[in-house]
């Protein structure tokens, strides 16, 4: 049994692995992430290449409210054993599954998204801490052992050009801020 849990872009990244997997004869569960339910994507696309899809959102505007961490949780209390997890989806939300994943003892490979500048093993920017081994994720992953990454150092080496992508974003001239 294999759960697939996507996460905003991640739902399509778990698209072609489902499928994969289901071909190949495991029993497949697809998690179906969103913020809230206008931004649910592709439920009936993958709902043909699993045996169950759930769908997940924050806000509980459609689905389950909470994570893919908390859908796993509830599939375990409901008597699934999950030999498998694979995870795909923005840095914090990978974190937060792998911690839970971690505790119930579930195998899982996520799909890192470092930042990348070369892509070809050269400039070290996508180096990752993985079992306290370097891996650059452009030439060693995506998919790495969820529960060996460094999740903090993760996270500050993405966000070491936070203000430029936020300058970089389309400015409202326009816009007046009335609290300044
Ligand atoms: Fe340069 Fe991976 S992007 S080593």
């Amino acid at each position: 049994t294999v759960v697939c849990g996507g996460g905003c872009y991640g739902v399509a990244g778990i698209m072609p692995l489902a499928r994969a997997l289901k071909e190949a004869g495991n029993k497949v569960i697809c998690i179906n992430e969103a913020s809230s339910s206008y931004l649910v994507y592709w439920e009936d696309e993958l709902r043909q290449v699993c045996d169950e899809m759930i769908v997940v959102t924050k806000d509980g505007s459609q689905g389950i409210k909470g994570g893919v961490q908390e859908v796993i949780s509830s599939l375990v209390a409901r008597g699934e054993e999950i030999d498998q997890a694979f995870i795909v989806g923005c840095t914090f939300m990978m974190m937060l599954v792998c911690d839970t994943t971690k505790e119930l003892g579930i195998s899982t490979q996520t799909a890192l998204n470092p930042i990348m500048v070369d892509g070809t093993g050269m400039c070290g920017a996508c180096r990752v801490d993985v079992g306290g081994k370097t891996k650059f994720i452009c030439v060693d992953g995506p998919f790495v052992d969820g529960h060996q990454v460094d999740w903090p150092e993760l996270m500050h080496r993405r966000a070491a050009y936070g203000r430029e992508e936020r300058e970089a974003l389309p400015q409202d001239h326009n816009h007046h801020c009335r609290h300044a």
